[in-house]
């Protein structure tokens, strides 16, 4: 939408204009992992947010709608991992099959959830809460072991992948 256009819309009734909207809000990109009686499985999301320092809990939501879902709401333990900006390639095979993560360079934790490797942060979780919430669940995990390493994030805005570019 050009600058200076204003839509006023019923998000109960605009799904497109809503989704429009909350889609000028900018996020990173996670790849979010766990163990499955199929073996490992992933989902690109970027509802992953910070909740809690102390005890330290992030939070992300899974649709209820997605292929996906059952994997996740019933997982005990996931890892985040915030991709970088090379790894567009991951998230573009993730998107297409749950099971990619078997072809992208991993190793397993402590407790067995695969870690990708080259991620900006992972944080390994144990499920802490589950709240509904409409046609999407809020999953919060507590965060029990993380990694952090240099490097520029993978960004997400209306709709497309972007790079951050540095002011001088
Ligand atoms: C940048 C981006 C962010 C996404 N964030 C979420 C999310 O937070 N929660 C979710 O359930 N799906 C999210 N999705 C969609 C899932 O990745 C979804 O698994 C994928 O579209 C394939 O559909 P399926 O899960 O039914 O196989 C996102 C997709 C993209 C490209």
């Amino acid at each position: 939408m050009d600058a200076g256009t204003i839509a006023t819309f019923d998000p109960s009734t605009d799904a497109d204009s809503f989704r429009g909207a909350l889609g000028t809000f900018v996020t990173g990109v996670t790849v979010i992992t766990t163990d499955s009686p199929e073996g490992p499985v992933a989902i690109v999301a970027n509802s992953f947010a910070s909740v809690s320092l102390d005890p330290p809990l992030v939070l992300w939501s899974p649709a209820k709608s997605s292929k996906r879902f059952e994997h996740f709401a019933g997982s005990r333990r996931f890892a985040v991992h915030v991709l970088s900006s090379d790894q567009r390639d991951i998230c573009a095979a993730i998107i297409k099959s749950k099971t990619a993560i078997k072809d992208v360079p991993t190793h397993l934790s402590h407790c067995g959830m695969p870690i990708v490797e080259g991620a900006l942060a992972t944080f390994e979780c144990n499920l802490e809460a589950t709240h509904d919430a409409g046609d999407h669940v809020i999953i919060v995990g507590r965060v029990t072991k993380a990694h952090h390493q240099g490097g520029d994030p993978l960004v997400f805005h209306a709709g497309q992948y972007r790079t951050l570019t540095k002011e001088d």
